[in-house]
């Protein structure tokens, strides 16, 4: 059999528009699979990536964290899958640096441990929106150590039960998730719930019914002027233990609404998608932290929970994908258009 080509958008130097070009056809170490990529999902922080040369180790780079698609090559010691799996998986050139690590490619090489089967009733559309957002609501919700984010800034650990694949009893525990329409935030909304946790979302009001499709009991909608006393009313009518607040957006707006719940609150967690606000800033018994979406502590989720949570529809494949275009030349655009903002859906480039 011939050795396939693959091909990857490149990026050159930092704000230049990606390259399609050849690349080299990866190989899998091991606990490694190849994975021939049938659909791709752009994420904002490969926007900041390719603007600005953030994390980039290697250059020239080949970056993205999502993909879905078939197994090529599975390496030493890899007993869940065979070649010719369906699958989905995290690529994670974010920490490593390694381009064939890279999404933006034909070929990509990714950990077992952070793949799981697609179910064949999914298409690799759909199911390429889970994965990077799957990683960052695991570590959103089950860290049980803190570590470090970034330097000064460590993750938070909020220690909540893994989602289960049985109907678990209401656990007693709130969370605020704000941004629960977005990728991670309604990602974090799905498992949050299918541990038992009480969510109650922030969003948009055109996005209050996909939230609540993630399981949020309670929606909010970001531009209600009352908002924080609305969350205020609500978290002390359900009474409870309340965790804290995932903020999955982490803008001054949004941190000075959950300043102003956790004052109200007596303090408890505030885990955010970025640096949260310096201690100075916050009220008392707030425990503040910033999650790094790439973490061992998913790979149970990934092991045990994936495959058959999507066979199930326990987890559903949302915000639901908008392809943009189908081959890595369009990945450009793809990026261009995630610049400008998305509302509740994930832009996904089909190979
Ligand atoms: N630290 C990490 O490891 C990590 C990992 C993943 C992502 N991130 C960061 O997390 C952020 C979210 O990423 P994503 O992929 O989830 O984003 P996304 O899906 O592209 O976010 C779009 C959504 O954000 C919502 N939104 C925007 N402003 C809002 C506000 N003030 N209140 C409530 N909702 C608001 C919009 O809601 P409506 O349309 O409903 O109004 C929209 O649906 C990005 O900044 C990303 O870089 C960090």
């Amino acid at each position: 059999m011939s050795t396939p080509n693959n091909k990857a958008a490149w990026l050159i130097k930092a704000g230049s528009p990606l390259q399609v070009d050849d690349a080299l056809l990866p190989t899998a170490g091991p606990g490694e699979l190849v994975v021939k990529n049938a659909a791709i999902a752009i994420n904002p922080l490969d926007c900041h990536m390719q603007v600005s040369g953030v994390f980039v180790q290697q250059w020239p780079a080949i970056f993205g964290c999502d993909i879905a698609g078939e197994v090529h090559e599975v390496g030493k010691d890899v007993e869940r899958f065979k070649i010719g799996n369906r699958v989905i998986g995290h690529a994670i050139n974010l920490t490593s640096g390694r381009p064939q690590d890279g999404a933006y490619a034909l070929y990509t090489v990714i950990p077992a441990s952070k793949a799981a089967i697609l179910p064949d009733e999914i298409s690799f559309t759909n199911g390429v929106v889970v994965p990077f957002a799957l990683e960052a609501a695991v570590c959103a919700l089950s860290l049980k150590e803190p570590g470090f984010a970034m330097p000064g800034v460590s993750t938070p650990a909020l220690g909540l039960p893994y989602p289960s694949l049985q109907e678990v009893p209401s656990s007693e525990k709130t969370l605020v998730i704000y941004g629960g329409s977005s990728s991670v935030g309604s990602m974090t909304t799905q498992l949050a719930a299918a541990a038992g946790i009480h969510v109650i979302a922030i969003a948009g009001e055109h996005n209050f019914e996909l939230s609540k499709r993630c399981g949020a009991a309670e929606v909010f909608d970001r531009n209600d002027t009352s908002l924080a006393d609305k969350v205020i009313d609500a978290l002390r009518k359900n009474g409870g233990e309340f965790v804290g607040i995932f903020d999955a957006i982490g803008t001054p707006e949004t941190y000075a609404h959950d300043i102003t719940i956790l004052d109200q609150l007596g303090g408890g967690y505030l885990a955010s998608v970025h640096p949260p606000p310096p201690p100075i800033d916050l009220p008392p018994n707030v425990n503040a932290g910033m999650i790094f979406a790439v973490n061992d502590v998913a790979t149970p989720v990934w092991e045990e929970y994936v495959t058959p949570a999507l066979h199930s529809g326990k987890l559903q494949c949302l915000p639901a994908p908008l392809v943009v275009g189908k081959g890595l030349e369009h990945i450009q655009s793809a990026l261009e258009k995630c610049k400008t903002g998305v509302s509740a859906t994930k832009l996904v480039v089909e190979l």
